[in-house]
């Protein structure tokens, strides 16, 4: 099976700034992995360092046994990468970005015209092949750079925060061009936004402050939380007390509160008596990632007592 493998992988920027410190994993390198980490988690010198245009400090990387840094060479001809804020040229049209970027990549004129609409057609950005860059909307001028990725023809895709700064629909739209990607092509995707990792990844890396807090399939990450039902409560945040579970008070102004399908029951029973309004949700990868990475206010564990109301 294809795969990508991390080991040890540090680098350090200037002296003693660690922006990955000791990085291990191996997964497949196949469907969707979804990098996700606050700003300045690591998340785009892991993906530089994974695509070949940055040196690690020490460790080592490889992907389907070739290796990052002493095989770049061969690598390089496998990959596509989409940077983080990289933008479609203003003055050019769809086409002629893809046209540009293939035969950069030392493809012949008349194979990148072919390859250009092709991808065009299956990003569903066709209609505006010929339409200058600088008309099309924020989420279309993504959708190009996703289009050029795809007439690669490489097997391996680094997409760096693709939807950073789009509006839901647009993000939406370029959420579906990745999954018709991840068909047969291993994606390797950096985000803040979780909603993102959680519809569109197979795999999920919590990376923070350069360290790898987590890595599994969403599945394998819910089970590292003890707790699998997240309540949330705006308003009242006092005089609540959990038998089982754990509240959190963050910095959103949220009362959170982590804890068991039967406590949950009971406690939005009571709620519901002590007209307290709250949503009710399984843990999602948000929870699990503010349960790793976020900072409370303040956090109290249940004290195994139920209270009245
Ligand atoms: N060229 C550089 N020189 C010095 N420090 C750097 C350099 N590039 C990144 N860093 C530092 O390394 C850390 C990790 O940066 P990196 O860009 O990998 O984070 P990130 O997770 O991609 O953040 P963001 O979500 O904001 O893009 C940050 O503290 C950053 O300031
Ligand atoms: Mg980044």
């Amino acid at each position: 099976m294809p795969e990508l493998i991390c080991s040890n992988l540090t680098k350090t920027y200037g002296k003693g700034m660690k922006a990955l410190d000791k990085v291990s994993f191996s997964i497949p390198a196949l469907g969707i992995f979804a990098l996700i980490g606050r700003t300045g988690a690591g998340k785009t010198t892991l993906t530089r360092i994974l695509a070949t245009e940055l040196m690690p400090t020490s460790g080592a990387a490889s992907i389907n046994g070739i290796d990052v840094v002493n095989n770049a060479g061969r690598l390089r001809d496998m990959i596509a990468v989409l940077p983080q804020e990289s933008r479609a040229v203003a003055w050019l049209t769809p086409r002629q970005t893809i046209i540009t970027y293939l035969m950069y990549r030392g493809v012949g004129f008349s194979e990148a015209k072919k390859k250009a609409d092709s991808a065009l057609r299956k990003t569903d950005m066709d209609r505006f092949a010929n339409t200058l860059n600088e008309k099309l909307s924020g989420g279309q001028k993504r959708k190009i750079l996703v289009a050029t990725v795809l007439a690669s023809g490489a097997p391996i895709i680094f997409v760096d925060e693709p939807t950073t700064g789009l509006d839901p629909i647009s993000r939406a739209e370029l959420w579906e061009a990745f999954k018709m990607l991840k068909k047969d092509h291993f994606v390797f995707l950096t985000t803040h936004y979780l909603e993102e990792a959680e519809r569109l990844a197979d795999r999920v890396g919590i990376l923070h402050e350069g360290k790898l807090m987590a890595l599994g399939t969403l599945d394998e990450i819910r089970k590292l939380v003890k707790y699998q039902y997240s309540i949330r409560i705006l308003g009242k945040k006092d005089g609540i007390k959990v038998k089982e579970g754990k509240k959190t008070l963050g910095e959103d102004g949220y009362l959170q509160i982590m804890t068991t399908e039967k406590e949950a029951d009971a406690l939005s029973r009571r709620f519901i008596k002590g007209k307290i309004r709250f949503s009710i949700n399984p843990v999602s990868l948000e929870d699990i990632f503010y349960s790793i990475v976020k900072k409370p206010i303040r956090e109290e564990e249940g004290n195994g007592k139920q209270e009245e109301w």
